[in-house]
């Protein structure tokens, strides 16, 4: 090994280790978000009593108005985006700014932290 390359693995090493407490909490924190503004309309569960919103579950990485049986709107349906970070977190910012039309009932989150801690969380439900 060279010099340089410990050098660069003793710094991603410590960056590693900086990061996962971090996220972890942001985790954590977001999960009380979630139970404080999101639950009463979405289940964070795969299998849960139907709310009025789908459920969160594997929502990261998942294609818009892709969850069986949930009658989205035609706004959703039409919307061809698959929910990474970046979308989510535009969407919680301003639902019908971000897509006109949507039934989800709720003016957005708009403290930049509640809004990370949410998406760490939701990030979480696989
Ligand atoms: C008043 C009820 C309500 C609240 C509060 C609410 N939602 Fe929703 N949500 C909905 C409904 C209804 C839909 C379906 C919207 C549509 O079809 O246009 C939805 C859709 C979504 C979607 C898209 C899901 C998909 O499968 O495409 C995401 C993501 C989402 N909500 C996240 C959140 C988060 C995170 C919060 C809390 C910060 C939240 N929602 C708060 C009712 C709500």
């Amino acid at each position: 090994m060279t010099h340089r390359s410990i050098l660069a693995s003793t710094i991603l090493a410590i960056a590693t280790v900086v990061s996962l407490p971090a996220n972890a909490q942001d985790a954590a924190a977001g999960e009380g978000v979630f139970k404080r503004v999101c639950s009463t309309c979405h289940n964070a569960a795969a299998e849960g009593p139907r709310k009025l919103g789908p459920t969160m579950h594997g929502v990261v990485g998942r294609k818009a108005a892709s969850v069986e049986g949930f009658r989205y709107s035609t706004a959703k349906r039409d919307a061809d985006l698959v929910w990474t970070p970046e979308k989510l977190s535009a969407y919680l910012l301003n639902p019908r700014e971000f897509m006109p039309g949507t039934t989800m009932a709720y003016a957005g989150l708009k403290s930049d932290t509640d809004r990370a801690n949410v998406i760490a969380y939701l990030q979480t439900l696989k």
